[in-house]
């Protein structure tokens, strides 16, 4: 069997997970898991920016909490690397709902709604190349 590729993919964690101090428990969580940190950047992302950054969503009705959400306060973009980063990432991060998000993934354990659910990752190479772009502009 052949290994999958090494691929890169983008996490943000999130403002509120930013406040409850979560960011080294979510980063090591990767880390543990083998992916590497390769960029990272902490910033309040401008409304400006979030518009983009989440523009695949404007036509969905909670477009702009999202927005008002992600720019609400300080949050944590980084780069990972490894093997199936794009999948792998998504199975340690869990469900999008938090309730539906099973116990020892990262929104599992810390999730607490839809928008306050402590991690955005990319979910295509597409997706990663877009939100890497407008994360670290
Ligand atoms: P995220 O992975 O950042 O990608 C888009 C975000 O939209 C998602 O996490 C949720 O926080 C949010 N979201 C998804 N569905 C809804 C919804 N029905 N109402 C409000 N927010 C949502």
């Amino acid at each position: 069997m052949s290994l999958p590729a090494v691929e890169r993919t983008l996490i943000v964690v999130k403002p509120d997970a930013v406040a409850r101090g979560l960011v080294g428990e979510i980063i090591g969580r990767f880390e543990r898991r083998g992916l590497k940190p390769v960029e990272i950047k902490m910033q309040t992302v401008s409304k400006a920016k979030a518009t983009q950054f989440y523009i695949v969503h404007k036509d969905k009705p909670f477009f702009g909490d999202l927005v008002s959400f992600i720019s609400s306060g300080p949050s944590v973009g980084v780069v990972l690397e490894g093997r199936d980063a794009i999948a792998l990432v998504r199975r340690v991060i869990g469900s999008t709902k938090s309730w539906e998000a099973a116990p020892g993934t990262i929104r599992g354990d810390f999730a607490t709604g839809l928008l306050d659910n402590a991690i955005h990752a990319s979910d295509s190479k597409e997706s990663f190349d877009w939100e890497s772009k407008t994360y670290f502009s």
